[in-house]
C-alpha cells in the first residue's frame, strides 16, 4: 500500500499532530511504502486567480513550482493523509495555498446534485481520485475538539462534496511535547497506532475506534495544569 503523509505543520517533524500520524502510519506495519511531503519546506505558491488550467483545457498550472510534484504523488498514493494543526478554527496558510492549487485537478464544468454538499460542483478530471482514502489527522491547543473543529469539518465537507473520509482531531495538542503525562499519552499513541492497523486492514474505522480516539486525553482540570505550566515564561525564553 502506497502511503502520502501530506505535513502541513510549518514545525515539520517538530509538529505535535505529526506523533499522531506517525503512530498511526506504524500501525499499517512495515510493508506499507510511506512518503512524507513537508508542505512548509515545499515551493507552494499562492493561487493568482488566472484559471489558465481551465481556458487552457490542459488542466496544467501556468505556475511552475512543487504542486505538479505533489500533485502526482497524490495520483500514485493509495492512503493520503493530511496531517495540519488547526489554526483560527481552519487550515494553516500552506495548507489553504494547496487546497487553491487543486483548481487544475477539477473539470470547469459545473454539475448539479440534490445532496446538500454536492449541490452544485466541480467533478474530478481523473475521476480515480476519489478512490483513494482520505485521512485528515489534526491537534489543537483547546481542550475539546468541539466546537473547536466545527467549522473545519464543515469546509471539508464542502471541498470534498459529501465523500467520505476519516478524520481523526485531537484537542490538547502540547500534550505531546509536555514532560507529563506520559502514562496518558502513551496509551493514546497505543490506541492510535491500533487505529492505523485497522484502517490498513478495512481502509476504515469502525464507530467504536472513533469514538475512543476521540475522547480528550485529560480532563479540563488535568490540561488547564499542564497548560498552564507549558506557557509560563522559562527563564531561557528570556521571562522571569
Ligand atoms: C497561529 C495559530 C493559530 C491557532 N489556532 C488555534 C485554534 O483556533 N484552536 C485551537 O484549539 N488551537 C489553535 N492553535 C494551537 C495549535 O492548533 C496546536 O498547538 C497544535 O497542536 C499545533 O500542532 P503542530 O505542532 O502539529 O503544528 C493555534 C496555533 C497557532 C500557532
Amino acid at each position: 500500500m502506497n502511503l502520502l503523509i501530506i505535513n502541513g505543520s510549518p514545525k515539520a517533524e517538530r509538529s505535535h499532530t505529526m506523533h499522531i500520524t506517525n503512530a498511526f502510519v506504524r500501525g499499517f506495519g512495515e510493508d506499507a511504502r510511506v512518503e512524507t511531503v513537508e508542505l512548509y519546506r515545499s515551493d507552494i505558491k499562492p493561487c493568482t486567480g488566472c484559471f489558465y488550467c481551465w481556458k487552457s483545457g490542459t488542466g496544467k498550472c501556468a505556475i511552475s513550482d512543487d504542486v505538479r510534484r505533489i500533485h502526482s504523488k497524490i495520483t500514485a498514493a493509495d492512503v493520503i493523509i493530511f496531517s495540519f494543526p488547526l489554526y483560527f478554527f481552519g487550515v494553516p496558510s500552506q495548507v489553504k495555498a494547496l487546497i487553491d492549487r487543486s483548481l487544475p485537478l477539477m473539470v470547469p464544468y459545473m454539475s448539479t446534485s440534490d445532496d446538500p454538499h454536492r449541490a452544485s460542483f466541480h467533478e474530478f478530471r481523473d475521476t480515480s481520485i476519489t478512490d483513494k482514502k482520505l485521512v485528515v489527522i489534526s491537534s489543537c491547543g483547546y481542550v475539546e475538539t468541539e466546537p473547536m473543529y466545527s467549522a473545519l469539518l464543515t469546509h471539508l465537507d464542502l471541498i470534498l462534496r459529501g465523500r467520505k473520509y476519516t478524520p481523526i482531531l485531537c484537542a490538547q495538542g502540547e500534550i505531546f511535547i509536555a514532560e507529563h503525562p506520559i502514562r496518558q499519552r502513551e496509551s493514546y499513541l497505543a490506541d492510535i497506532e491500533k487505529a492505523g492497523r485497522e484502517f490498513s486492514e478495512n481502509l476504515c474505522l469502525s464507530d467504536e475506534t472513533i469514538e475512543k480516539i476521540s475522547k480528550p486525553i485529560l480532563t479540563s482540570k488535568g490540561f488547564g495544569i499542564l497548560a498552564s505550566n507549558h506557557w509560563l515564561p522559562k527563564k531561557e525564553d528570556g521571562g522571569h
